[in-house]
C-alpha cells in the first residue's frame, strides 16, 4: 500500500508510520496530516475505474488512508446535493449561488464523512471504545457509526448546550453520554486525557482520519459544479472542516484533475470567534476565547484545535474570516428555508448570514460562483427554529372558522 506514505506532524514535521495509532505527534503532541504519494494515487485511480462508483465518500477510495477496505463501516455517507439557489441568489444579487446540503448525510451532518473513515480506522487498530467531546453532531455521528461497527461509544457534551435532536440521536444509538459542567473546550481537554489510555480511541477532529473523510466534500463540489467555485463559504467551530475542504481542493490540483482554487471564507459566531479575531489582526496565532456564547451551539467553541490549519487555508487562498451575530444567523436560517426550502441548523446558516452582508458591501462580485456549506440539518435543533416561528393558528373542526382565520392570515 505505497500510496499512503506517512503521518506527518504539522508542527515539527516528524514522520510517523502509517500504522501509527496515536492521533497526535509522538514527539511534540502536534496534529498529524496524512501524506500520500500522489503519483501512486493517480496510477491507482487510472486502474480502478473510480469514475463508475456513485458520488459519495468511498468514490474516492484511492485518496483515503484506509488499508483494510473489507472492514469499511458505512451508512452511505456523502453524495449530498449541491443545490442551485436561484431565488435566494436573486435576492442577494448573485448569479451562481449553491448550497452543499450536508444535512442530507445519514445522521444529518457532514460529520458522517469523517466517521466512516475514522471508525473504519478504529476497527483496523482493534479499538473497542470510541470517544469524543462534542457540541452535538460529532456525538450523534460517532454514536451511529459505533453502533454500526458494534463498538462502545462514550461522548462528553457541554451540559445544557446541545441541541435536542443531537442528544436524542446519541442516546438512541446507545452511546454513554456524560454532560460536563463546562464548555466544549473543557470536555475536549478531558477526552484527550482519557484517550491516553489504550482502551479508548479518540474521534474528534484532532484525529487525522476524520479530516480525510471530510475532504471528499471538496471533491464532490468540484465534480458537481464541473469546476472550482470562486468562493467557498463555511462555518467554523473546531476548524477541522474548513481545513479538510482546503486539503481536498489542493489535492484535486495535485492529482491533475483541476486547476485553480477557491477563496475560502470561514464564518464564526460573534460570541465564539477567535479565528476571525486573529485574521483581523493578520496574525498567525489565535487568542482563545475564555467565555463563549451563541445560539449556534454547534460552533460554540473558544479554543479550536485546528486553528492553525484553518488560518493557513484562509491566508493561502486569499480568503476571509468573518463573524456574524445571532440575529443575523436566525435571519439567514429563515431566508434559506423560506426562499429555497432548505432547513439548516443555526450554525449552518452562518455562511448565508455572511453573504447577506458581503453582497451589501461589495466583497463578492455578482458574477462569481459561490458555494455555501450547509453543515447540518435544521431538524437537529427544533427549538432554535421554534423560537422564531409564529405559533400555529388554532381552530375548531369547522370550515367557516378556518376560512375566517385564513382571511386574516393571507392579509398579513
Ligand atoms: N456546523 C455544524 C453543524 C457543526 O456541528 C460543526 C461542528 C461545525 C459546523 C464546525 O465544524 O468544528 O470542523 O469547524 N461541530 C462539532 C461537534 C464541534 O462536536 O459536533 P468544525
Amino acid at each position: 500500500m505505497d500510496r499512503v506514505l506517512s503521518l506527518r506532524c504539522i508542527d515539527c514535521g516528524f514522520e510517523h508510520g502509517i500504522q501509527e495509532r496515536s492521533v497526535t505527534c509522538r514527539r511534540c503532541g502536534g496534529l498529524l496530516d496524512v501524506v500520500y504519494d500522489y503519483d501512486a494515487v493517480v496510477d491507482e485511480m487510472e486502474r480502478s475505474g473510480w469514475e463508475r462508483r456513485p458520488l459519495g465518500v468511498w468514490r474516492y477510495e484511492e485518496l483515503l488512508p484506509v488499508l483494510r477496505p473489507e472492514l469499511k463501516v458505512t451508512l452511505g455517507e456523502g453524495g449530498t446535493r449541491l443545490v442551485r439557489c436561484r431565488r435566494l441568489g436573486e435576492e442577494l444579487g448573485l448569479r451562481d449561488l449553491y448550497v452543499k446540503h450536508e444535512g442530507g448525510n445519514p445522521t444529518g451532518s457532514f460529520k458522517d464523512r469523517g466517521m466512516t473513515v475514522g471508525v473504519t480506522k478504529a476497527l483496523e487498530f482493534g479499538a473497542k471504545t470510541l470517544i469524543c467531546a462534542s457540541t452535538g453532531n460529532t456525538a450523534a455521528s460517532l454514536a451511529a457509526y459505533s453502533a454500526r461497527a458494534g463498538l462502545r461509544c462514550l461522548v462528553l457534551l457541554p451540559k445544557g448546550k446541545v441541541a435536542l435532536g443531537k442528544l436524542a440521536q446519541a442516546s438512541i444509538h446507545g452511546a454513554v453520554i456524560i454532560a460536563v459542567r463546562g464548555g466544549f473546550d473543557e470536555a475536549l481537554d478531558l477526552v484527550r486525557r482519557l484517550a491516553e489510555r489504550p482502551e479508548y480511541y479518540l474521534l474528534n477532529s484532532i484525529n487525522p482520519y476524520r479530516l480525510e473523510g471530510q475532504k471528499t466534500a471538496a471533491y464532490e463540489v468540484y465534480e458537481q459544479l464541473g469546476g472550482m467555485p470562486d468562493w467557498l463559504i463555511i462555518p467554523v467551530g473546531n476548524a477541522g472542516n474548513i481545513s479538510a475542504y482546503w486539503k481536498g481542493f489542493r489535492e484535486l490540483n495535485l492529482v491533475g484533475m483541476s486547476e485553480g482554487l477557491p477563496r475560502m471564507v470561514g464564518v464564526q459566531a460573534e460570541g465564539a470567534s477567535p479565528i476571525v479575531e486573529a485574521f483581523k489582526r493578520r496574525t498567525s496565532e489565535i487568542e482563545p476565547f475564555r467565555r463563549v456564547e451563541t445560539l449556534a451551539t454547534a460552533i460554540r467553541i473558544g479554543r479550536p484545535v485546528n486553528w492553525k490549519r484553518a488560518l493557513n487555508a484562509i491566508y493561502e487562498s486569499r480568503g476571509l474570516a468573518e463573524a456574524v451575530s445571532d440575529e443575523e444567523i436566525l435571519k439567514a436560517q429563515r431566508l434559506l428555508a423560506s426562499k429555497e426550502g432548505l432547513f439548516v441548523e443555526p450554525a449552518s446558516a452562518t455562511p448565508i448570514a455572511y453573504l447577506v452582508r458581503a453582497m451589501g458591501d461589495g466583497a463578492i462580485d455578482r458574477d462569481e460562483t459561490v458555494v455555501c456549506v450547509a453543515t447540518g440539518h435544521g431538524l437537529k435543533d427544533p427549538e432554535a427554529a421554534m423560537r422564531q416561528a409564529p405559533k400555529p393558528l388554532e381552530a375548531g373542526a369547522d370550515l367557516m372558522e378556518i376560512e375566517r382565520l385564513l382571511n386574516r392570515a393571507w392579509k398579513r
